[in-house]
């Protein structure tokens, strides 16, 4: 099954969830080759939900540095520190091996220092990695965010890929897609209630958070993964402060404003440059390009799939 989604491009279903074709394929091969390993951490999200922010962050925890001119994140975009397994490793590995009917198998990261855990992003469903990483010890942090809010970043993002230029999406059609689930990934509901889910069957394993309740409080909920991820930041002045750095390290005009993050960079086959991953970075936008009666179809659809039966 599949649908025409913007710029002349198409969406097709598979178990239940929408990809562009390359993303498709990609998931087989993931689906084929990915064994996640004891001690791994998995960044999983829904597009345009705060997955650049949750890398920033991650990688922080795991991997301390004192705030200097030499900062992973001063020097690498988050997405260069982070890959994410069907994006990049599948991508950018077939691309450069001439495209996408290559066989060889893709390479995950290597594990260089055993004491600390490799993080892996993904935009997978529960619904389709779920039989590979329900048998693992990983630890999942599931980000997820307003879905107008999503919908608003996803409509930008799109907005800006050259084959929008040709065929550009509009709110309208935006709005009907994302609310019938056909978007890369979607449907979104299903996305988010399923890592939810298994963040209430396995708290051990799946973190779950907001952008907003991140966004509102975010000193707080770094500690919260701080102890999720066993980096847990000591209760003292020092604890504090570490906490302190990295909030203003990852904050939105922080990142935003280093060089790497400006750039016009195409990471991988992606039609996009590095610097659209930062757009705005707050909450309610929605407000600014959704009619009212848009919001009302959304909020509606969201009342009826989030209520607890
Ligand atoms: P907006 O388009 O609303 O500005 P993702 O990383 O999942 O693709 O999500 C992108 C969204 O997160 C964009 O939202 C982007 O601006 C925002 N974002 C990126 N970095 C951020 C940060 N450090 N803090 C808050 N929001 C951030």
């Amino acid at each position: 099954q599949r649908e025409k989604w913007c710029g002349h491009e198409f969406l097709y279903k598979f178990q239940g969830f929408w990809f562009t074709k390359t993303y498709l394929e990609a998931t087989k091969k993931v689906l084929e080759t990915f064994k996640p390993l004891p001690g791994d951490v998995i960044l999983a999200s829904f597009p345009k939900t705060g997955t650049t922010w949750l890398k920033a962050i991650l990688h922080s925890i795991i991997h301390p540095s004192p705030r200097h001119e030499n900062h992973p994140l001063t020097l690498n975009h988050p997405h260069q520190l982070i890959r994410s397994l069907e994006t990049n490793l599948y991508i950018e590995k077939w691309t450069e091996l001439g495209g996408t009917g290559s066989t060889k198998t893709p390479e995950f990261p290597a594990v260089k220092d055993p004491k600390k855990a490799r993080i892996l992003a993904t935009h997978l469903p529960y619904q389709i990695l779920g039989d590979i990483l329900s048998f693992s010890d990983c630890k999942i942090v599931y980000v997820t965010r307003n879905p107008k809010d999503t919908l608003v970043s996803l409509w930008h993002f799109v907005q800006k890929s050259s084959s929008a230029e040709k065929d550009p999406w509009e709110v309208e059609a935006a709005v009907d897609q994302f609310c019938r689930g056909v978007v890369p990934f979607g449907p979104y509901y299903d996305h988010v209630l399923a890592y939810w889910e298994q963040s209430l069957n396995r708290p051990g394993n799946v973190h779950f958070l907001t952008y907003e309740e991140l966004k509102e409080n975010p000193k707080f909920h770094v500690r919260k993964l701080g102890e999720f991820l066993r980096c847990p930041f000591d209760q003292s002045e020092d604890g504090e402060e570490k906490i302190e750095e990295i909030v203003k390290m990852c904050s939105f005009e922080s990142l935003s404003s280093q060089q790497v993050n400006k750039s016009n960079e195409l990471p991988g086959v992606f039609p996009l440059p590095y610097s659209s991953f930062f757009r705005k970075g707050e909450v309610g936008d929605h407000k600014n390009y959704l009619e009212d009666k848009m919001i009302a179809k959304i909020d509606g659809i969201t009342r009826k799939k989030f209520s607890r039966q």
